[in-house]
C-alpha cells in the first residue's frame, strides 16, 4: 500500500520531503536514515543544506546509510558516492562523521564489505526513514529486474540500461563502473517508513508502469513497497505527463 502525492514540481517535493526529514529530527534528534544518490535528491539535499546553516534543523546525532556505491572509481573521483554525498549534502550540514555509513569501494574484499555493511546496518537500525529514487528500470538502490525481495546487502552487476542512464554524468559508457554495493531489497524494506521521489519526463514510463502494479514484480523491483505499509510516492508533474 502507498500513498501518491503529486506535486508541481521538484521545489515543492524539496520542501515537503526536506520538511518531514526535519519533523523526523525534531521528534526523534538520533534518527537514522537511508539516503540515496543520483539527480533526484539534490534539490532536498539543497533545501536540508540551507535549513540547517539557517539554524532551523541539526544533524548532529543523525545517522546516515547510503543505499549503494560504485566500484572500481578513483578515490577521488566526482562521480563516486561518496564524493557525491559530502558535495552535495554532508559537508554542508552539522553531522558527525563518524554517523556517516556508506559502502567502502576502496575495501579489499567486496562481499566481505557488503556484509559487514549489512551488519552494521541491522545492528543500528532499522532506519526511521528510506529516501529513495527509482532507475528508469524500476530499480531502487542497484537492486536491479530480477532481484530477490528477500535480498540484503550485496555485490551487484549494473545492468547496461542502468550504465547507460548514468553515463550522462561520465565522460563516456565505457568510465561508468560495471559493479557497485548496494542494499539488497530486503534491508531497505526494514525502514519504519519509506519516500520514494519520481521526477521529470524521462520517468514517464516507469511510472505509469509502476502505479499500474498491484503486488511485487521482480521486473519492476520498486514494486516491492507495495508490500509495505508506510510508503509515499512523491511525484512532479513532468513525471505525470504533465497532468
Ligand atoms: P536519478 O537516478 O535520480 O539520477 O534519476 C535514480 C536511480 O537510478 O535510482
Amino acid at each position: 500500500m502507498f500513498r501518491v502525492i503529486k506535486c508541481k514540481n521538484k521545489t515543492e517535493i524539496a520542501e515537503k520531503v526536506s520538511l518531514r526529514i526535519e519533523n523526523q529530527i525534531k521528534r526523534k534528534k538520533s534518527s537514522l536514515f537511508i539516503l540515496p544518490t543520483g539527480s533526484t535528491p539534490v534539490p532536498i539535499y539543497k533545501k536540508l543544506v540551507k535549513d540547517c546553516k539557517e539554524g532551523k534543523v541539526s544533524f548532529k546525532k543523525v545517522k546516515t546509510f547510503n543505499l549503494d556505491e560504485y566500484l572500481g572509481l578513483p578515490s577521488d573521483h566526482y562521480e563516486r558516492y561518496y564524493n557525491f554525498m559530502m558535495r552535495n549534502l554532508f559537508s554542508g550540514i552539522d553531522i558527525n562523521p563518524s554517523n556517516i555509513n556508506i559502502p567502502n569501494s576502496e575495501a579489499k574484499n567486496f562481499s566481505r564489505e557488503a556484509k559487514n555493511y549489512e551488519q552494521k546496518y541491522r545492528d543500528e537500525g532499522p532506519a526511521d526513514l528510506a529516501i529513495l529514487g527509482i532507475g528508469r528500470n524500476g530499480h531502487i538502490g542497484f537492486n536491479e529486474p530480477g532481484t530477490g525481495i528477500d535480498s540484503v546487502t550485496h555485490v551487484v552487476s549494473i545492468s547496461e540500461s542502468t550504465r547507460i542512464a548514468n553515463s550522462r554524468f561520465f565522460d563516456s559508457l565505457e568510465q561508468v563502473p560495471k559493479k557497485a554495493i548496494t542494499m539488497g531489497i530486503d534491508t531497505i524494506m526494514s525502514a519504519k517508513e519509506i519516500i520514494i521521489v519520481i521526477t521529470g519526463k524521462d520517468k514517464r514510463i516507469i511510472l505509469d508502469r509502476f502505479l499500474k502494479e498491484k503486488d511485487f514484480d521482480p521486473d519492476i523491483p520498486a514494486t516491492a513497497l507495495l508490500k509495505h505499509g508506510n510508503v509515499k510516492v512523491y511525484v512532479d508533474r513532468e513525471a505525470m505527463g504533465g497532468k
